[in-house]
C-alpha cells in the first residue's frame, strides 16, 4: 500500500514537471506560445532555467558596482528590446529610448504601472503609484500641486534652514551616513510640503517607521537646471543630472500591457510584464559620448543633451501621466545639501564603500564619513 502510495506520488510530481517543462517550451516558442497570431512574434531572446528563468543572473549582476553586461550581452544578441524571465514572469525588457517614451505616455491606456507585489504590500493600494484611472490623475495632480514649485523664495529659504539644522546636529569629529543624512532631509521636507508639519519627535517616530518599511525607496533627492544656471546651484545642477544618468536610485519603470502591443516587428501581448530600463539608455554609448564616464562637463555646453531629443533619451524621473511629482523638489533639495556640504566640511572615508544595484540603488554602507567643519560653526 506505501508502495503504491508512493509510485502515485512520483507519477503526479513527474506530470507537474512535465506539464511545467512544456510550458516553458511553449513559452520560449513565441508565436506558438499563446494567444498570438501566425505572424506576430515577440521580441526574441531567452528565458533562461525553468521557473527561476534569468533571475539569479540578474540579481547576481546587480549586486556588483558594474551590472551592465547583464543588459549589454542580451542587447548585442537580441537587440533594444528583448524578452526574459525575471521574478516570476516572462518580462519584455526594454532598453530602447523611443519604445521607453511611447510605454511612458501610454500610461492607463495600451500600459499600466504595474510593480512587484512586495512593492504594492509595502506601499498600500492607496498610494499614488499603485493607484489608477482617474483616482490617480486626481492624485497626482494634487501632489504636483504640494511638490512641483520648489524654486519659489520662501521654500527655498524653508529648504536651506532644513539643510543647515540637519548639519548643525552632525557632532564634530563624528562618523556620519550622508545616505541617511540625505534620506532624513527629504523625508522631513516631503512631510512639510504634504502635510504642513515641521519636523519634530513625531516625524523623526514616522521616519523610523517609514525607515523600516521602505529601505532605500525614494531615497537620495536631486537637481532643477534651467531655473539657475548661473548661480553656484546652477554648478551643482550638472553633478547632479550626471549622477542621475550615472547612478539613478531608479533604474525604470514596471509595465503591464493592456492590448497587444505592436512595436517594429514584434508583438508584446496583452498580459505581459514589461521593463522600461533609464539605466541601459543612459549608459548607451550611442546616446552619450562615453557614456560609462562620470562627466558633469558634458551638462555644461547647451548642446543635444539640453533639447527636446535629449530630453527623450534622459529620463531619470519618468514621464507621462506617472512623471515623478518629485522631480524638482529632488533637485533643489540636493543642490542646497551639496553646496552646504562642500562649503563647509571636508571629509575622509571611514570605511571603503560601494555602489550595488540590488534589490535598490545605494551604497553598501551608506557612504560613512568623518567630517571636519572648515570654519568654526555653521550659521
Ligand atoms: C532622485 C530622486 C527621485 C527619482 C530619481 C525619482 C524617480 C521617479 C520615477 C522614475 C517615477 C515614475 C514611476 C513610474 O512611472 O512608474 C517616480 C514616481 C513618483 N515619485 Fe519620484 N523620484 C525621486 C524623488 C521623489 C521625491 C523626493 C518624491 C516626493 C517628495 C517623489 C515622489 C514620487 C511619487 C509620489 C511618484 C508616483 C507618481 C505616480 O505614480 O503618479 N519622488 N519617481
Amino acid at each position: 500500500m506505501a508502495a503504491a502510495a508512493l509510485l502515485l506520488l512520483a507519477a503526479a510530481a513527474a506530470a507537474v514537471v512535465v506539464a511545467m517543462a512544456l510550458r516553458w517550451l511553449l513559452l520560449l516558442g513565441g508565436p506558438a506560445a499563446g494567444r498570438l497570431g501566425k505572424r506576430a512574434r515577440m521580441p526574441p531572446g531567452s528565458t533562461g532555467l525553468p521557473l527561476i528563468g534569468e533571475t539569479l543572473r540578474l540579481i547576481s549582476a546587480y549586486k556588483t558596482p558594474n551590472p551592465e553586461p547583464f543588459i549589454d550581452e542580451r542587447v548585442a544578441r537580441h537587440g533594444g528590446v528583448f524578452t526574459t524571465h525575471v521574478f516570476g514572469e516572462r518580462t519584455v525588457f526594454s532598453a530602447d529610448p523611443a519604445f521607453n517614451r511611447l510605454l511612458l505616455a501610454a500610461e492607463g491606456r495600451a500600459v499600466h504601472s504595474s510593480y512587484p507585489s512586495s512593492i504594492a504590500t509595502l506601499l498600500g493600494a492607496r498610494s499614488l503609484l499603485l493607484t489608477r484611472g482617474a483616482a490617480h490623475k486626481r492624485l497626482h495632480s494634487l501632489t504636483l500641486t504640494r511638490l512641483g514649485r520648489p524654486a519659489s523664495p520662501p521654500l527655498l529659504a524653508h529648504i536651506d534652514r532644513l539643510v543647515l539644522a540637519t548639519m548643525r546636529q552632525w557632532e564634530p569629529a563624528a562618523t556620519v551616513r550622508l545616505m541617511d543624512e540625505a534620506k532624513k532631509i527629504t523625508f522631513n521636507l516631503t512631510v512639510k510640503q504634504l502635510v504642513s508639519i515641521e519636523p519634530g519627535p513625531w516625524t523623526e517616530s514616522l521616519r523610523r517607521e517609514y525607515v523600516k518599511l521602505i529601505d532605500g525607496f525614494f531615497s537620495i533627492p536631486f537637481p532643477l537646471a534651467n531655473l539657475l544656471p548661473f548661480t553656484t546651484y546652477g554648478q551643482a545642477l550638472k553633478v547632479i543630472n550626471e549622477t542621475l544618468r550615472v547612478g539613478n536610485i531608479i533604474s525604470g519603470v514596471f509595465r503591464r500591457a493592456n492590448t497587444d502591443i505592436h512595436y517594429k516587428d514584434y508583438t508584446i501581448p496583452k498580459g505581459c510584464k514589461i521593463f522600461a530600463s533609464f539605466r541601459a539608455v543612459h549608459l548607451n554609448n550611442e546616446h552619450y559620448e562615453n557614456a560609462r564616464t562620470f562627466n558633469p562637463w558634458r551638462w555644461q555646453i547647451n548642446n543635444k543633451l539640453q533639447n527636446a531629443v535629449g530630453a527623450n533619451i534622459f529620463t531619470p524621473f519618468g514621464g507621462g501621466p506617472r512623471l515623478c511629482p518629485g522631480y524638482e523638489l529632488a533637485r533643489v533639495v540636493v543642490s542646497i545639501f551639496l553646496h552646504h556640504l562642500v562649503t563647509r566640511f571636508s571629509w575622509e572615508e571611514t570605511e571603503e564603500d560601494r555602489l550595488v544595484f540590488f534589490p535598490t540603488t545605494r551604497t553598501l554602507k551608506g557612504y560613512p564619513i568623518n567630517l571636519r567643519l572648515l570654519s568654526e560653526s555653521i550659521c
